[in-house]
């Protein structure tokens, strides 16, 4: 399977900028530490960041693997908006509001599940709707009393979908052009092939506060000390010297996505310096490993050999729920039983190491938050990914503010 050569590009250019890092000692830096004050951690700033990120931004709520057939969707609750995204009859991809238009139940069983249907029938009192979102039947129509069908369809969000990935805007009448949104993270999307992929299992997780959560998907500086034991072991890491190389791409000057590859998400710096003497032809994505962050709350550590995707969804301002997705290009059903069983481990695994370090590493912030004892956090340097996305926070709260002091 031949890559494409935007990405042959990208892992060339990655490659030699590393190299030279791996070299040097250093890695890519910011030009100072950044500050955040504890504050900005607190309910009231939650809130804020809910209304001014979560509202208004599109959302990438599912994969494609995940909605893959018509008939297929996906029930997933983002705040207080319970979302249903399916694909129709006609391969296009809709979200909706997950409330039936007779009295609000969900139509779906839970506010998440993934399925397959070519209806859908609301459990309280079984009117039916299809999968574009129209009301097709009503129960004892007669007894019910007069309406008009056509007024009575699901309520539709704005949704698209590209190159494997489909994004909503959970506010109604909310509606933002995804590409531009993106900018050049659409090419590096497109780079990991993620409409080749099937979904082969899912965990999910609790944490702390999103941006706490966040933080530790943004730097590589914590795997040699918070993953001594399980990542940098089964890296084979030599030296705790870390690469790290941080881009962004969208309508921020910083982003507001992100791409960190380097060495510290699989490589070892003396495997690194081997590749000097491989023609930057053969620098291929076998060895060099590059994790992409979507603004708000996605990262995704895979390429188009498959991997984890995490979702962070925000449920309170001290508590985040992460669903983890592994996606891979082969079909789980043509599976041997080895290959099963190497799959279900490697789920466990995933689940526990976030679980069981970095997991109960933001429970343990958010009591440092709230003991009082710092009024503000500390990025360092060699933290970029981190600072920009605080930047990027920090400037559509900004933006929301703006907006609603201008009416
Ligand atoms: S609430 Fe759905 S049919 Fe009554």
């Amino acid at each position: 399977m031949a890559q494409s050569q935007y990405v042959q590009q990208q892992i060339q250019s990655m490659v030699a900028r590393a190299l030279k890092h791996a070299e040097a000692g250093t890695t890519d830096s910011t030009d100072e530490i950044y500050r955040l004050p504890v504050e900005s951690y607190s309910p009231r700033s939650w809130e804020e960041e809910m209304d001014a990120i979560f509202r208004r931004l599109p959302l990438m709520l599912a994969l494609s693997a995940e909605v893959r057939e018509p008939g297929s969707y996906k029930a997933i609750k983002v705040l207080d908006v319970p979302v249903l995204i399916v694909r129709g009859e006609d391969l296009r991809v809709r979200a909706f509001i997950n409330a039936c238009t007779h009295r609000g139940r969900a139509i779906t069983q839970t506010h998440d599940e993934v399925g397959h249907s070519k209806g859908f029938t609301c459990p309280y009192h079984a009117w039916r709707f299809g999968t574009a979102g129209q009301l097709l039947t009503v129960a004892d129509p007669r007894k019910f009393g007069e309406i008009d069908r056509s007024l009575l369809g699901l309520k539709e969000l704005h949704c698209e979908e590209h190159v494997g990935f489909i994004w909503v805007c959970i506010t109604r009448g909310v509606s933002v052009d995804v590409k531009n949104y993106l900018g050049g993270m659409l090419n590096e999307l497109g780079g990991l092939e993620a409409d080749k992929w099937f979904v082969h299992g899912r965990s999910q997780l609790e944490s702390a506060n999103w941006k706490i959560t966040h933080d530790g998907y943004l730097e590589s500086y914590h795997i040699p000390f918070l993953h001594r034991q399980t990542l940098y072991e089964f890296w084979k890491r030599e030296s705790a010297t870390s690469v790290s190389l941080y881009d962004h791409y969208g309508p921020l000057p910083w982003g507001p996505h992100q791409r960190m590859g380097g060495n510290a998400w699989g490589n070892d710096p003396k495997l690194m310096l081997k590749m000097k003497d491989l023609a930057p032809e053969q620098w291929d994505d076998k060895y060099f490993h590059a994790v992409r962050t979507l603004f708000p709350h996605i990262s995704i550590s895979a390429d188009r050999h498959g991997g984890l995707v995490s979702q962070m969804i925000p449920v309170a301002p001290d508590r985040c729920i992460t669903n983890q997705i592994h996606v891979n290009p082969r079909d789980p059903s043509q599976d041997s039983p080895e290959q099963l069983q190497a799959m279900q481990e490697r789920i466990a695994l995933y689940a526990k190491i976030v679980r069981d370090e970095d997991y109960s590493t933001s429970f343990s912030i958010q009591e440092g938050l709230r003991s009082g004892a710092n009024t503000e956090l500390l990025f360092g340097r060699n933290e970029g990914g981190a600072q920009n996305f605080h930047r990027s926070v920090a400037h559509y709260v900004q933006e929301f503010r703006a907006c609603r002091a201008g009416g």
